[in-house]
């Protein structure tokens, strides 16, 4: 037996993928919007101080090369944390398609310079959360470079489903970065508190299985 369904149901049925797609945007836009407002207050207060509120190690004086490439890791974040989220918007892949591949060449980019800018800061400070988080970290970002590269490759090569494939890996890892605060965010909420997690260290047991498992089941995608 067939079931017919009335096109006017067409608009509910898409409800729920416009609704995800909306808090996504908001989601990935309020993230974007903490980095800038956060990150560029030492620029006009001249306190660097500030840098440190969030996580004890993004800046320490004199270490001019973990310094620059944390500070050009957080603004490829928030532009990437803007972009991303833009390039799933239906209409915009429909009706402004040059836009639509130029933002996707500024995210490739991005994506690459983000990965090797956290790469640089892992091997000259290391990350607050010690070796697992080094390990953990390292890896995702030699994952998001690897997908970029290869989105960039077969973009070249015109294989586009093949493109498709890893631009939608790359994406899925890219918002990790973003599911992985959300996550801590609920964990908080369920438990009440922050059961396993050790704050100022992040070396405790929720913290280490938070390090690869924030970006692990986002293999899957594409
Ligand atoms: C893809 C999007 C990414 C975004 C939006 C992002 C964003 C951020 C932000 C905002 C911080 C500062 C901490 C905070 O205020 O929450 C940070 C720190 C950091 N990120 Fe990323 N990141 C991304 C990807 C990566 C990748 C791929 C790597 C690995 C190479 C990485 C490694 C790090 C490290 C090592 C720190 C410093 C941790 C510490 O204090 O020791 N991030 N990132």
């Amino acid at each position: 037996m067939t079931t017919q369904q009335s096109p006017a149901m067409a608009p509910m049925r898409q409800l729920p993928a416009a609704l995800w797609l909306s808090l996504l945007i908001i989601g990935q836009a309020v993230f974007a919007w903490y980095i800038f407002a956060l990150y560029t207050q030492p620029l006009t207060s001249g306190d660097s101080t500030i840098f440190n509120r969030v996580l004890s190690n993004l800046h320490v004086p004199d270490q001019l090369l973990a310094n620059f490439s944390i500070a050009l890791h957080l603004f490829g974040g928030a532009v990437i944390s803007i972009i991303g989220p833009l390039q799933l918007i239906p209409a915009i892949r429909a009706k402004a398609l040059p836009f639509h591949r130029m933002l996707g060449r500024i995210y490739v980019i991005t994506a690459m310079v983000i990965s090797v800018a956290g790469m640089i800061f892992i091997v000259t400070r290391g990350a607050v959360g010690g070796i697992y988080m080094d390990v953990g970290f390292a890896l995702y970002g030699f994952l998001l470079f690897t997908c970029a590269v290869q989105t960039w490759r077969f973009a070249m090569a015109k294989q586009m489903r093949t493109h498709r494939r890893w631009a939608i890996r790359l994406f899925a890892l890219g918002m990790a970065s973003w599911l992985y605060r959300v996550e801590y965010g609920f964990w908080g909420l369920i438990n009440g508190g922050m059961p396993g997690h050790e704050s100022g260290t992040f070396q405790g047991p929720f913290d280490i299985f938070m390090d690869f498992a924030f970006y692990i089941p986002t293999l899957n995608r594409g």
